[in-house]
């Protein structure tokens, strides 16, 4: 689709990452810019903004770490420590853009802030306004007995580095665990309790509520503060469940429920640890021992709409996020009050598509609406295709992956007309009866719901209403089967 075509990707090839492409917001709304000048590195320095074809300053009246945050963000780096003005990284030449900017702080783009009023206010240069951001902080956990414990290791400036223990705790501990969707923090481990690593050490304090070490204050150690013999480590719950909260209780169970409690506080964590969240979801229904259920399905289906609901940023414009990896497929799309959308948004996820009329639902919800579509891999193997009852006994195929569309954060979620899911087919050519299902508790059934199109590689299912779908097929049982049964 045309506005998801320009996505910038960004490979996460790290080692938690594996197999995961997470997709960039895609900002249509004209060549709107930031950069960082003249600061001690790449992550500092006086606000660029680039507007109507020439770099500009902003104006540092109104002026606020809300506003740096979003300026950190959007030059991908951390979170922001201070927000100095009158021209502390000196003076810039050219416009003074913006001023009295407005952000909430979770905006992705200073653009969508209140207040834009590009160019409109005069204000001298000696007030260009600046950020000091965190710069990018990874986490990883090295040498433990699962992953999710080990030395901890950070990455800044290209360079992964430990952490002194001189000063860590169980708070700090705490935001390791959160930013790495392992669940709370057990112990915090001293003195090289992992083995010592190598590189810059550095002196991380954390208040404990921070959702990743980006917010928390770090500081390199200099000259002879801190010795790798003194690297610090962390255990967390998410790589002890079965030990510890989970003991004595159905394991899977158990584990599935603390992974649905996790994504209760998802505001605080970063997409990577939600994805990884959802990814163990996923895993831990796909490998489920016993006959799963359909509570379990029921949570497991939850979780990646959380995981959705928490990629969707509010803006004033448009803004879609996609996540891909072998699993899942995730796509979002919001518009605000000045989308300049003409047609409505067409979402595609695993060669599936969703059509939607945003356009009309985020007229109902005061201009602003958003819209989630995901697709499984595997998940057909556990909502199988005979979860589908019908009077006649048949033998049933699902044709197409499980996919699953919402409207998060949205109030009015009266669809204006049917949305179309246009489903690709597992095999070519089927040859039997097809029918559009949705999930409805524990089995599927066709209401609200109907086969308006279909060839021999893709069938559209035409639906009044948002949930999780697929299509299956169902042919006459062979002779065999049924001269067995008189
Ligand atoms: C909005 O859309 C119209 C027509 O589709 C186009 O002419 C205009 O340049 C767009 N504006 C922006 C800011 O993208
Ligand atoms: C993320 O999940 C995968 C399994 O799905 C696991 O191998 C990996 O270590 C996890 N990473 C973290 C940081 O939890
Ligand atoms: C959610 O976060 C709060 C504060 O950071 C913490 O007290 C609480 O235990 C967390 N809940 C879960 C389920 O992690
Ligand atoms: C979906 O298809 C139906 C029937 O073809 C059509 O009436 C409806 O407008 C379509 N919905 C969207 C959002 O395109
Ligand atoms: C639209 O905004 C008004 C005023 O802010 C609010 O009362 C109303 O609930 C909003 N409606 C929706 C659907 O969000
Ligand atoms: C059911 O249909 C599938 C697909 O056509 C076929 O592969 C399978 O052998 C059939 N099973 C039975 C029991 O008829
Ligand atoms: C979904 O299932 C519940 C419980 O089995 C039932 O009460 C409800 O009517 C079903 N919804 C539809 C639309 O059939
Ligand atoms: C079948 O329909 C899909 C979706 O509408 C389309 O992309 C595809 O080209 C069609 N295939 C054939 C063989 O007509």
């Amino acid at each position: 689709m045309q506005e998801l075509s320009n996505m910038q990707t960004v490979l996460f090839s790290t080692l938690l990452w594996g197999a995961l492409v997470l997709c960039k917001g895609a900002e249509q709304t004209g060549d709107f810019q930031v950069r960082l000048v003249n600061g001690k590195d790449s992550c500092s320095g006086r606000v660029e903004v680039f507007h109507d074809n020439k770099w500009g300053t902003v104006c540092d009246d109104g002026w606020d770490m809300n506003d740096a945050r979003v300026v950190c963000r959007e030059v991908d780096c951390g979170s922001a420590k201070s927000a100095p003005g009158n021209a502390h990284f000196g003076p810039g030449t050219g416009k003074v853009w913006m001023s009295h900017l407005q952000c909430s702080g979770r905006e992705g783009s200073l653009k969508d802030c209140s207040n834009p009023m590009f160019g409109l206010y005069s204000c001298p240069h000696s007030q260009d306004a600046g950020v000091v951001c965190s710069g990018v902080f990874k986490v990883r956990l090295v040498n433990g007995k699962d992953s999710c414990s080990g030395r901890v290791e950070v990455f800044h400036d290209n360079k992964w580095g430990t952490v002194c223990s001189v000063d860590w705790d169980i708070t700090d501990a705490t935001v390791v665990c959160r930013q790495l969707g392992c669940g709370s923090a057990k112990e915090a481990k001293e003195d090289a309790y992992f083995g010592q690593g190598t590189g810059e050490i550095w002196n991380i304090q954390c208040s404990g509520s921070e959702g990743s070490i980006e917010e928390c204050s770090q500081n390199r150690v200099v000259g002879n503060g801190c010795y790798h013999s003194e690297d610090a480590g962390v255990v967390c719950s998410g790589g002890t469940e079965g030990e510890g909260e989970c003991e004595g209780k159905s394991g899977e169970q158990c584990q599935l429920d603390s992974l649905d409690n996790l994504l209760d506080n998802s505001s605080s964590m970063t997409p990577e640890a939600l994805l990884n969240v959802t990814l163990r979801a996923v895993d831990l229904l796909s490998q489920w021992k016993e006959e799963v259920g359909e509570k379990q399905i029921d949570v497991a289906l939850k979780i990646p709409e959380k995981l959705a609901s928490a990629l969707v940023k509010p803006t004033q414009t448009q803004h879609s996020e996609s996540i891909t990896t072998e699993k899942i497929e995730v796509e979002t799309f919001a518009i605000g009050p000045e989308a300049n959308l003409t047609d409505t948004p067409q979402l595609k996820a695993r060669d599936n598509l969703l059509k939607i009329d945003l356009l009309s639902i985020a007229k109902k919800n005061n201009g602003s609406g958003a819209v989630v579509f995901i697709a499984y891999a595997n998940m057909e193997d556990v909502l199988k295709a005979e979860f589908f009852h019908t009077e006649r006994e048949t033998n049933k195929t699902m044709m197409s992956n499980v996919v699953s569309a919402s409207l998060p954060n949205t109030k009015n979620t009266m669809l204006p007309e049917p949305v179309n899911f246009t489903l690709r087919h597992l095999t070519v050519d089927p040859e039997g009866q097809l029918t559009c299902v949705y999930w409805n508790q524990s089995r599927w059934i066709v209401d609200g719901c109907e086969l308006t199109e279909t060839n021999t590689t893709h069938t559209v299912c035409t639906c009044n209403h948002l949930s999780t779908f697929a299509l299956i097929m169902q042919t006459d049982r062979p002779p065999e089967v049924r001269t067995g049964r008189t």
